[in-house]
């Protein structure tokens, strides 16, 4: 079982995420458990403030390291791995993912704003991730992005049979172009080599077509 754990200052966005389809099911399976925590809820004062002014001036707000620090001070157990979103991280790819499987308990810290302070990066998280070299409002799709891949890889989440299993086993997926009824629509058809019945060209074909990831 991993627990994904959510630090994010939109809650609501992951409401409709978790309760629709595949990852419904992981949770009632009790294969992947996924919690939103607001980071709001780790505030002090009354107005619950989690970002302020840049020292050294410039725009825009930073992100303050106490709620932060005090949410995964909370959430925190076993052997868990804390992320934190930003553009300037580690480019995310499958590899990725399938390490974040071995894990326990992966903590996600969704930046907002223009920036987060820096400490939270150097004395919170173990790792900084980016989904690709583009700057999104924050880190709320970022995380969806790593519990959607990452739930993919344990064990029952994505279907039964050995073929899905053997897909989701090995380090890189294999990605090769699909194709189902009907063989010919309108003027575009399905390659024949895919109707031949003859299993070792149509294995040679997927294998010129693929993408490893
Ligand atoms: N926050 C803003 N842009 C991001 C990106 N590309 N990846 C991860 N976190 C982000």
């Amino acid at each position: 079982m991993i627990n994904f754990e959510v630090i994010t200052l939109f809650p609501e966005f992951f409401a409709p995420y978790k309760k629709s389809g595949i990852l419904k099911n992981a949770c009632d399976d009790k294969l992947i458990d996924i919690n939103i925590h607001n980071l709001r809820d780790f505030t002090t004062d009354k107005r619950k403030t989690v970002d302020d002014k840049p020292f050294g001036g410039g725009v825009g707000m930073v992100m303050m390291i106490e709620p932060i620090f005090k949410a995964v001070e909370s959430i925190k157990k076993g052997k868990s791995r804390v992320i934190l979103f930003t553009p300037r991280g580690k480019k995310y790819d499958q590899k990725t993912a399938h390490r974040l499987s071995k894990t326990d308990q992966i903590i996600m810290i969704c930046g907002r704003y223009e920036g987060v302070d820096e400490r939270v990066a150097k004395h919170i998280a173990d790792e900084e991730i980016s989904i690709g070299d583009y700057v999104l409002m924050g880190g709320e799709i970022p995380a969806m992005v790593v519990i959607e891949s990452v739930s993919r890889l344990v064990p029952m989440v994505v279907g039964t049979d050995d073929f899905l299993k053997k897909r989701t086993k090995s380090v890189s997926a294999i990605e090769y172009p699909q194709f189902t009824r009907p063989a010919v629509y309108g003027k575009w058809a399905v390659p024949s080599v895919l109707l031949s019945g003859d299993h070792k060209r149509i294995e040679e074909w997927r294998d010129k077509n693929k993408k490893i990831l």
